[in-house]
């Protein structure tokens, strides 16, 4: 695992045209960022060596290199999910990867659906913890040094990241709640039921990704910091049933407040 890890990153070393320490996956809602993005170079997934194969043909994504916020970055531009079939060391991969290029502060954003009765549809949630609620840790198996076997995770989201983004939330005027994003494997939306366990739980949102490859970033010793747009509810009396294009719309709607929140954030961290 770890001879392929190296692998790719002294290959991608060889063809990058910076050093970024700052990596945004351009998860659901932040397709707009992406057009912010001043382009150096672009990679496809399918010519990287190791990376985890595309199962949806021509939707296999790239990584991006660029400039954001005045600051050298790279972005992946498409994730890879545990619902789709890839296994945990698929979909966290590109971390391990990003950590042996020298990245220290990672932004990630997702779809979820609100737990919260206070949460309305379009609002941004900065996540400030999360509940592993996937069958698999992605940290399972053979310890990768130097992370160590036992991770904390009392602080997965970067405290400083969080207060951060309050402060720029105040200042561009766009309103940002808080809470606890608890992920699933999917790809079920959730019964009435289960949004009510898991609001018992403390979770005020829940979606599909981000949590594990959160982990494996914690266990790389990087930042975290991320942002859920709540695209629809899961909150009795509120639950109507859910569809991909809704949870899309909704989601293309928050995105412009969501760029220019995760853009400044970039600029100042
Ligand atoms: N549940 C799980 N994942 C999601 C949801 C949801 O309600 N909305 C968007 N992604």
């Amino acid at each position: 695992m770890y001879t392929k890890i190296q692998e790719t990153a002294i290959w991608l070393k060889e063809r990058m045209p910076s050093s970024p320490e700052t990596a945004i996956i351009l998860g659901t809602g932040l397709g707009h960022l992406a057009e912010r993005i001043v382009p150096e170079m672009a990679i496809p997934y399918s010519t990287i060596p190791n990376f985890p194969v595309s199962t949806v043909e021509g939707h296999s994504g790239q990584l991006i290199f660029g400039k954001l916020g005045g600051k050298d970055i790279m972005a992946m531009q498409g994730r890879f999910h545990y619902y789709e079939g890839y296994s945990m060391k698929e979909v966290t991969f590109p971390i391990r990867v990003m950590n042996e290029l020298g990245i220290k502060t990672l932004f990630v954003s997702n779809a979820a659906g609100g737990t919260n009765p206070s949460f309305r549809i379009g609002d941004i949630m900065i996540i400030t913890d999360h509940i592993n609620y996937m069958p698999e840790n992605p940290l399972h198996g053979p310890n990768i040094p130097p992370g160590p076997r036992f991770p904390d995770m009392s602080e997965a989201y970067d405290p400083e990241l969080i207060q951060l983004a309050k402060t720029i939330g105040a200042e561009l005027d766009i309103k940002l709640k808080r809470g606890v994003y608890l992920a699933t494997q999917g790809p079920t939306y959730e019964t009435p039921s289960e949004y009510r366990m898991f609001a018992h739980w403390g979770a005020d949102a829940v979606g599909m990704s981000t949590v594990p490859e959160v982990i494996v970033a914690r266990h790389c010793g990087i930042r975290c910091f991320g942002l859920s747009i709540i695209t629809d509810l899961g909150v009795n009396g509120k639950i109507v049933k859910v569809t991909h294009e809704d949870v899309q719309k909704a989601a293309s709607e928050a995105q412009p407040r969501m760029a220019s929140i995760m853009e400044e954030m970039i600029r100042r961290s």
